[in-house]
């Protein structure tokens, strides 16, 4: 199951975390992505509010931060990456935290419709600004609690969402049960990198830079303040070794990681 905890890898959390740490993102039976912020609510359980609430209002300025803010390299990125894990026309896709429907879109031009796509999140105000731009499915919910029969998809997105749920095992156990035999999930994330002047800049940009630009150009205290959420927790998320770990102890095979840039990472795994 779980690793050992004293042996839970450092690399990529930054700020010489030790084994204290490591044992608060660890709960019976799973993983935490990341300990509760207590700046923002006191348990893990006050999390799915908070975080809700945070997307809700952040919901109508997601498009544009995300797209200056990665230097409009977005919707190539995320079609590129789908093309390259093995997404092909004739697949039923399930695109988990679809958000605005990013991932989504990009999926829909490779399998030439959006009739095979499912996309499912919890904030109704990130599903309202996805629902304008494809003819998906559209579900309210959460990875944790997938509302899908056992083996309905053949593939599984989650792009930039995995520190929002809250144990990664209860989320990845469903990621295993509603893909089909054969089935690949296939996570994106930005993590931080391994050297010392990478983490530097990466925190100068994303705890910094980003977020006040963010304020500026939207002019939007909520907006702001979903950026530097989304800092905290990349911050303060557990290394990819543990994300590694936690695919491989729901039962999914061929788990690797493959990293472009040194900071965009894709977790991919196969349901066997
Ligand atoms: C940063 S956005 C990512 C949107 C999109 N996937 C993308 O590629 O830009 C994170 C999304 O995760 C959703 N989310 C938060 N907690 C979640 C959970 N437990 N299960 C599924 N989605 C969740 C939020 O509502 C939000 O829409």
């Amino acid at each position: 199951m779980l690793p050992p905890l004293g042996s839970v890898p450092q690399a990529g959390c930054g700020r010489g975390l030790g084994l204290a740490i490591a044992r608060a993102f660890a709960v019976i039976g799973g993983m935490l992505p990341h300990p509760p912020l207590k700046e923002h609510y006191a348990t893990n359980e006050a999390k799915p509010a908070f975080v809700n609430e945070l997307f809700n209002k952040g919901a109508v300025h997601y498009d544009g931060i995300v797209d200056w803010g990665f230097l409009r390299s977005g919707s190539f990125y995320r079609r590129w990456v789908q093309k390259r894990h093995g997404l092909a026309p004739g697949q039923h896709v399930l695109d988990v935290a679809c958000g605005t429907g990013l991932v989504a879109v990009e999926a829909a031009k490779i399998l030439g419709s959006a009739e095979n796509i499912t996309c499912l999140d919890p904030s109704e105000g990130m599903l309202s600004v996805a629902r304008q731009k494809l003819p998906a499915t559209f579900v309210l919910g959460r990875a944790e609690s997938l509302p899908f029969p056992d083996n309905r998809f053949d593939f599984l997105t989650m792009g930039y969402a995995l520190r929002h749920v809250l144990v990664l095992e209860d989320a990845f156990r469903e990621y295993l049960r509603v893909l089909k035999p054969g089935g690949k999930v296939l996570i994106l994330e930005v993590t931080k990198p391994s050297s010392r002047f990478g983490r530097f800049l990466f925190g100068l940009y994303f705890g910094r830079i980003y977020p006040f630009l963010t304020g500026l150009f939207t002019r939007s205290r909520d907006a702001k303040a979903m950026m530097r959420y989304y800092w905290e927790t990349m911050d303060a998320c557990v290394p990819p070794e543990s994300v590694l770990a936690a695919l491989r102890a729901v039962g999914f095979a061929k788990v690797e990681r493959v990293t472009q840039l040194g900071l965009f990472s894709e977790y991919v795994a196969v349901k066997g």
